[in-house]
């Protein structure tokens, strides 16, 4: 059989050939969505009260509610209203939020609430909107039973209430208020509380806190004269050549095979508006802006999902698709897959996208198909590789990364590219970090890394209730906390000072997950007794149960995986 490939605009990619029907029995969208939708659990009916002040960010909204739910073990795909003051009928992030989730804003007056009769009133909240209370109150007045009566995070507050069943509802006492709209099901952002694609580390920070949620290295003294002393250069047009030149020389590859970008994030979504895929996958948990760029561009995306230790098996993905999205070493989970694994996921009329943004944090990259002139990149149609400048080099603010592969596709991706996407200073960090010396400097500090790494491994180690995603091989270690409240873990480290991110938005993984980045020695040590207090906030330090030193546990290492493969073949367990 032969099905067409993914098509570039204008230029045809090769056909795709495959000798039959998909092989794997179940579908992977099923088997991801069965993980994450618990489509057998009848729908609720959630109203979800919100107080916050005026011009709140739809991020901390977005987060803040994400929180209630979890707490709440409701699901984002219920929520059939926002309920709030009527002050608030206008406030711009709340009526975003009511659009993302395809449900009504409803608003009350500040008379009607305070009415209710709730269990946390609060002065503040009278003072500033003349009622005691607004998101209990919010949800009381719908008709809603509180499931979670006052929730703050992320500056906001959260009241989660579920309407009455029918039948509860012709049992229910009088005078109570009757839901003002019928249920509509949610379907934009379903299950919220395990996923937002769009929160990235960057949003956890906060000032005052300790940062182990973003991963990007400061930057080197002479990277930054050398960038400053660039800047006497910005009267002029910025010229590619010269830097296209160096990259291609660094990885052994001719100019052609390489296209400068504003950092990895444009080359998702270049390649996005570049492809018109029939299946694009993406294969989670990973970073996900590809997934959002896919998104943004109209294609929709099929997932697989890697269950811990978050193994990559190739016969994962379907047959068909023509475009496959993976990271190596993949941000959260921090492994690193084979080539080996990665390279039998090519085949013609795929393209193959390899995201390295963290490659140079591994010492000697040698899972890398980026190529190098010692080693030069497999000759694979349709595999691109995503490289960044911004976790080694501490250019997070400059947006510079390339794109290697295919010369046809990447002509297609510059075609859709802005005129001088990348300016001069970009272009001269991507001249100062493909030198010999600078290569031998990312290897170093990445060589310093892993012994930072293992430190923090084995700090956390001697840590209960803490579990590790998988053995990790890049510059940051995710983890799952298993104790009595694993939910409540990133706050409390928060209000202890410390930034983390949590990972339970990325697909997959599930509240209690969290991503840590590898530090100093110091801070890997106070980071731990931190977490230890957080994950057993009554108990004290000590009273933790210490395990023999050494990495934490992994989390259930091949059973998961193979019970993976056995689902995805129908495979009798
Ligand atoms: C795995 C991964 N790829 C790509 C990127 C994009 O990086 P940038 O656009 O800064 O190059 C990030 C940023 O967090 C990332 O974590």
């Amino acid at each position: 059989m032969t099905a067409d490939g993914p098509t570039t605009r204008g230029i045809p990619l090769p056909a795709l050939e495959t000798s039959g029907p998909p092989t794997g029995g179940i579908s992977i969208a099923a088997l991801g969505a069965a993980r994450s939708v618990d489509a057998g659990l009848p729908a609720d009916r959630i109203v979800v009260g919100i107080g916050a002040r005026r011009g709140v960010r739809i991020r901390d909204l977005r987060m803040a509610m994400s929180d209630g739910l979890v707490a709440a073990g409701a699901r984002a795909r219920d929520v059939i209203a926002l309920v709030s003051v009527e002050a608030k009928q206008a406030e711009p992030a709340l009526q975003e939020l009511a659009e993302m989730l395809n449900v009504p804003l409803r608003t009350l007056s500040a008379d009607r609430l305070a009415g209710q009769s709730v269990p946390n009133p609060s002065a503040a909240a009278e003072a500033a909107v003349g009622t005691p209370s607004v998101a209990e109150a919010a949800v009381l007045a719908f008709g809603g039973e509180l499931m979670v009566p006052k929730h703050v995070s992320h500056g906001v507050t959260v009241a989660v209430g579920r309407l009455p069943t029918a039948a509860s509802t012709r049992r229910a006492a009088p005078g109570r208020a009757k839901p003002a709209v019928e249920p509509t099901p949610s379907n934009n952002l379903d299950d919220l509380h395990f996923e937002d694609l769009r929160h990235h580390g960057d949003a956890e920070i906060a000032p005052g806190l300790i940062d182990l949620a973003v991963n990007v290295r400061p930057t080197p003294a002479w990277l930054r004269d050398r960038l400053r002393a660039a800047v006497d250069g910005l009267a002029a047009y910025p010229n590619s050549d010269q830097a296209t030149a160096a990259v291609a020389a660094r990885h052994g590859r001719p100019i052609e095979q390489v296209l400068l970008t504003a950092g990895g994030a444009e080359a998702f979504v270049l390649l996005a508006r570049a492809l018109a895929p029939h299946r694009a996958v993406v294969v989670h948990p990973q970073f996900t802006e590809p997934e959002a760029a896919l998104n943004a561009a109209g294609h929709s995306v099929q997932r697989v999902v890697l269950e811990p230790p978050f193994i990559l098996y190739p016969e994962l993905v379907p047959d068909d698709a023509d475009l496959v999205f993976v990271g190596n070493p993949t941000n959260p989970t921090s492994v690193l897959h084979p080539t080996g694994s990665l390279l039998a996921l090519a085949r013609p009329g795929r393209v193959l996208v390899v995201d390295e943004a963290f490659m140079d944090a591994v010492p000697g990259e040698p899972e890398s198909l980026a190529g190098s002139p010692g080693r030069p990149a497999p000759e694979v149609p349709g595999l691109v590789v995503i490289r960044s400048l911004t976790k080694s080099w501490g250019l997070a603010g400059l947006r510079i990364g390339y794109l290697l592969g295919d010369p046809e596709l990447l002509q297609v991706c510059r075609a859709n590219q802005p005129l001088w996407a990348v300016g001069s200073i970009g272009l001269e960090a991507a001249i100062a970090c493909s030198t010999p010396e600078a290569l031998a400097e990312a290897d170093q500090v990445a060589r310093a890394g892993e012994a930072e790494r293992e430190f923090l491994l084995n700090t956390l180690g001697e840590l209960a209730d803490i579990e590790l995603g998988a053995p990790p091989q890049g510059p940051f270690v995710l983890l799952r906390v298993t104790g009595s409240d694993p939910v409540g873990v990133h706050q409390r480290l928060r209000d202890a000072g410390w930034a983390v991110r949590r990972a339970d938005t990325f697909p997959g993984l599930a509240p209690g997950w969290l991503r840590i980045a590898v530090r100093d020695r110091t801070t890997s040590a106070a980071f731990a007794a931190a977490l230890d207090r957080a994950v057993h906030p009554v108990a004290s330090p000590s009273s933790s149960l210490p395990r023999s030193a050494g990495p934490p546990a992994t989390i259930d290492l091949r059973d998961n995986a193979a019970s993976q493969l056995r689902q995805q073949r129908q495979e009798p367990v």
